[in-house]
């Protein structure tokens, strides 16, 4: 009883009531905001992840122009359905040097983030022309025009710098070698040694079937065969992909 005549007084005093919901909510703060400051890292840093090569970035832009996220998730959740279905579970260093990340929720088609790898070029280059030359039942729109769009690898040197400003790691030499990088990832005769070791496991090769020119198509298939490939699973046994 007298635990709820105290409370009757903190109901009945405005001023009171306030004072302490402020600091109740001041403690639910600083519980979830003072460890963000003291770890250095929240993200546990994983082998393997590093910043997109310069076509794989424009293939990233073209994503997010497209709109691709609005149907399109980058994130296998830690259930046992998505793990079969997808692979192993996303893990926040797999997206640390995306700005933004592409995690999102809507899945009207499949989850993409470890797409990479998954189908040829060619098959990702007929499918994004024409979605329903190989899935009759999808509704996915038609990118075709992505064949007609000619990149400029001049212009990518100010992306990496943008992406240094919110603290990628892109080295000096990576930043010169941008344009550079660019066109030798899309060519199957360039030189590809500097590019690899910048940019480890990056497909090579004409992407969209136009040897001659460099299009949004390269960008976005080298894009799409990076997802998910840059970490090394192969370790991991399926009993350790589930957490239930
Ligand atoms: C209106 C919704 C919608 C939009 C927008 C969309 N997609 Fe899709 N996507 C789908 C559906 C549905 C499927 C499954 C059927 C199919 O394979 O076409 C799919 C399948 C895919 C697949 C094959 C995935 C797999 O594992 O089989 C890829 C790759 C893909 N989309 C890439 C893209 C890209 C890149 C964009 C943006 C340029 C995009 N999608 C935009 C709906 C969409």
């Amino acid at each position: 009883m007298a635990l709820l005549d105290k409370h009757a007084k903190v109901e009945k005093n405005v001023t009171l009531l306030l004072v302490l919901t402020l600091i109740t909510v001041a403690i639910g703060g600083l519980v979830e905001i003072v460890p963000l400051y003291t770890i250095k890292n929240t993200i546990e840093r994983v082998e393997g992840v590093r910043p997109y090569s310069p076509l794989e970035l424009a293939g990233r832009d073209i994503y997010i122009r497209e709109g691709c996220y609005l149907c399109h998730s980058q994130q296998v959740r830690p259930f046992r359905d998505e793990v079969e279905r997808y692979g192993h579970y996303s893990l926040a260093a797999e997206s640390m040097y995306d700005h933004p990340f592409q995690w999102g929720s809507k899945r009207t088609g499949p989850d993409l983030a470890r797409v990479g790898g998954k189908y040829s070029n060619d098959w990702h280059a007929a499918h994004l022309a024409d979605p329903r030359s190989l899935v009759p039942e999808s509704v996915m729109p038609p990118y075709a025009f992505l064949y007609e769009r000619n990149l400029r690898p001049e212009d990518y040197r100010a992306h990496l710098e943008a992406n240094v400003a919110v603290g990628v790691p892109y080295s000096e030499e990576a930043i010169e070698n941008a344009a550079a990088d660019m066109r030798a990832q899309a060519d199957p005769n360039g030189d590809h040694e500097a590019l690899l070791a910048r940019y480890p496991k990056a497909a090579v090769g004409d992407f969209d079937g136009q040897p001659d020119r460099l299009t949004e198509m390269d960008a976005l298939i080298a894009y799409l065969q990076i997802l998910g490939r840059m970490v090394d699973f192969t370790d991991v046994r399926p009993e350790d992909l589930t957490q239930n």
